[in-house]
């Protein structure tokens, strides 16, 4: 059963999903994002992770993945005994990256890859503070690979269709936890500020069927060792 403190709605083991208000105070966030600009850059010229369109997206989109920027990973790794403490059982960190979306973009409708048990979906910055809502479906999709049984895979959707779905508009600090897998997610409106930067961070169950995705499927030493 989650610890309600942990889950002031108590409601993610219910519904898939749950709105964190300000779960990240300000002047973390800030220095976070600060941080990860003057290391990783600002511009097409300077940024040191991607800059792409993906399949979800209708414009460019930076990129940046934990693994390339140690602070990134570890605040996703920071934040897993609150996580374990939502979902109710323990739970490991898996992957995190880091996301600017401009002005006019959108996040089509589509569930995540397979080490994407626990799903943080967390705004660090906005360059207008205009709201940008993050949408997550009702229906709990067991196997997105055979969407209801027709044996396809229903990702990159415009919208949710027939599927009942709760919109959460996000400011810097808020977050979403979602089951990444099974619930359908994704941003219906064109954002409104001139860039918004997010980080994205999975886990995944510790004693789970999914727990060969932990730490990225990249394997740490059992134990460290100092000498002098
Ligand atoms: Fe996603």
């Amino acid at each position: 059963m989650a610890d309600k403190a942990a889950s002031p709605n108590g409601s993610y083991n219910d519904n898939g999903f749950e709105f964190f208000k300000g779960l990240v105070e300000p002047d973390t966030i800030n220095a976070l994002l600060n941080m990860t600009e003057q290391v990783a850059g600002n511009s097409p010229s300077t940024f040191r992770g991607i800059i792409r369109k993906s399949t979800l997206t209708n414009k460019l989109i930076y990129v940046l993945q934990g693994t390339n920027f140690v602070p990134l990973d570890t605040f996703h790794w920071g934040l897993t005994p609150f996580i374990s403490r939502v979902v109710g059982k323990p739970v490991l960190p898996a992957y995190s990256n880091f996301r600017i979306y401009q002005q006019g973009d959108v996040c089509k409708i589509h569930s995540d890859r397979v080490a994407s048990e626990h799903g943080i979906s967390l705004m660090i910055g906005s360059s207008d503070n205009k709201p940008w809502g993050l949408s997550v479906g009702h229906e709990f999709i067991e196997d997105p690979m055979n969407w209801r049984g027709t044996g396809k895979v229903k990702t990159a959707c415009d919208d949710f269709g027939d599927e009942p779905f709760s919109t959460f508009e996000m400011y810097p600090g808020d977050a979403v936890l979602y089951q990444a897998i099974n619930r359908r997610h994704g941003r219906l409106e064109p954002n409104p500020n001139r860039w918004t930067a997010h980080l994205f961070m999975f886990w995944v169950d510790r004693n789970g069927p999914r727990k060969d995705q932990a730490f990225d499927k990249k394997r740490h030493p059992a134990s460290a060792n100092y000498t002098f």
